[in-house]
């Protein structure tokens, strides 16, 4: 597997592409199941995910072609179409690798009636159960019964309009329930819906397929259901993640980065962390501009939330960043139960982190240590990216394959830009 080898110290200078957002990607894709009219995608990030996700639909009998495009950031086009379902059913092998899988559940029962679905299982960030998924599509008046760690589910029927209230905020039982809603008879009212931009961009591609949806962007979503949807062309909206992973990259190295093709407001809960940490963060023409000269960042406290609040895939990040800051920061992670797997891997750095329950106590160093290191998931993989910039010496951070599920040529980006990284194949 790759490795990623950064030596610490260079400061940023220049411009960084964002790509499209693989949260909002990858629901966008299995929106094609809907219809057996053409679905195609631009602005779609390059990324080991992604190109999961097209298998997985291939499996449905989807067609899916990939153009790319050629420069960095401007992400590639899928031309989807579902005409003929050929298949209902994901298998584990399938399912475990990826759990964005579990969203097919609704718009298979939607469309075709019935699905069988491996369970998930746990993950390295925590258990994240779908019983909130099952719940809905129960509501929509699917028979579901768990068999031999499946998910089966009928809708002989069809689904029918119905009011469902989540207990709590999922993002991705919000986007099964919104996209089986779509093909449901009658009216279905989603209640303490999630609000991120990425289920937004759904509802509009949604509503460009023929779709009738409003409450977009608002705790309540409202579903009059149609037929059928027809053929739509749709942009995937700029990944905050990276926008946040960068901006952060630039408050732990120094210098000065427009990061292109994206917007604050999608990053409107980190700004203000990352100014009152003294980082210059201002909105341009073409995206954001992030600056920080000279002074040692210092410590600020954050709590994860759902949006609008902190996101938690940033927390990793904003973690790394602390680790450096002055003074001492408290940082709470409050949507999943297990994701500070990259503590451990900070503290090998020289980072100063006591966990105490769901709370990381963060007592900055002023330099942390170039090592070896590595991390189960995505997100923290970036924060030893991160850290790695920041710190004295090497830091080679291994199984980059998480790196490449969720960040686009990210060695690549932040070359550019006037960091000393590589990838080391292997
Ligand atoms: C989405 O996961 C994202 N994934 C995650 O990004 C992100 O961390 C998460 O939302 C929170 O923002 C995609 O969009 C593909 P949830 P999702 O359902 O939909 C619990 C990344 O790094 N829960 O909002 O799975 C769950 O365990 C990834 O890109 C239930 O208990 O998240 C968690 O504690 C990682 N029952 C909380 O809710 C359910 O049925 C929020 O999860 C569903 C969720």
């Amino acid at each position: 597997m790759d490795k990623i080898r950064i030596r610490g110290g260079a400061r940023l200078n220049g411009e960084i592409p964002i790509s499209g957002a693989k949260n909002a990607a990858l629901p966008l894709m299995v929106a094609a199941l809907l219809t057996d009219a053409p679905l195609t995608l631009t602005n779609v990030p390059k990324l080991a995910d992604v190109a999961f996700m097209a298998d997985l639909l291939r499996h449905f009998g989807v067609t899916a072609e990939w153009t790319p495009e050629a420069a960095l950031g401007q992400g590639g086009r899928y031309e989807l179409c579902a005409a003929d379902l050929t298949g209902t059913t994901a298998d584990y092998d399938i399912v475990r690798k990826m759990r964005a899988s579990f969203l097919v559940f609704g718009p298979l029962l939607a469309r075709a009636g019935h699905a069988k679905v491996s369970l998930p299982g746990g993950c390295a960030i925590g258990a994240r159960p779908v019983d909130l998924h099952l719940k809905a599509l129960e509501a929509l008046g699917a028979k579901v019964e768990l068999a031999d760690g499946y998910v089966i589910a009928e809708a002989p029927g069809g689904l029918k309009g119905a009011n469902i209230a989540f207990p709590f905020v999922s993002v991705g039982a919000t986007e099964n329930a919104l996209m089986a809603a779509t093909l449901a008879e009658g009216r279905t009212v989603i209640s303490n819906a999630a609000r991120e931009p990425e289920i937004d961009d759904l509802g509009r591609c949604l509503t460009a397929m023929g779709a009738r949806i409003s409450g977009l962007g608002t705790s309540s979503i409202v579903v009059d259901g149609v037929k059928s949807l027809h053929a739509a062309a749709h942009a995937v909206l700029p990944d905050r993640i990276e926008t946040g992973t960068y901006a952060m990259a630039v408050a732990i190295a120094g210098g000065a980065v427009e990061l292109t093709g994206t917007r604050a407001d999608l990053v409107g809960a980190l700004i203000p962390l990352l100014k009152e940490a003294g980082t210059d963060v201002t909105a341009t023409n073409n995206g954001l501009m992030v600056a920080r000269n000279g002074v040692r960042p210092t410590s600020v406290s954050a709590a994860t939330e759902p949006f609008p609040g902190f996101p938690t895939d940033l927390q990793a990040q904003f973690m790394a960043l602390m680790a450096t800051a002055e003074g001492t920061s408290h940082i709470r992670e409050t949507i999943f139960e297990n994701r500070f797997m990259h503590v451990p891997e900070l503290l090998r750095m020289g980072a100063n982190i006591k966990v105490d329950g769901d709370t990381a106590i963060v007592t900055g160093v002023p330099r942390l240590n170039g090592a070896p290191v590595m991390a189960t998931d995505l997100r923290a993989s970036s924060s030893l990216v991160l850290a790695g910039l920041a710190a004295e010496g090497e830091t080679v951070v291994n199984r980059v394959y998480h790196l490449d599920r969720g960040f686009e040529r990210l060695e690549e980006k932040l070359s550019r830009v006037g960091a000393d990284i590589e990838r080391l194949p292997v």
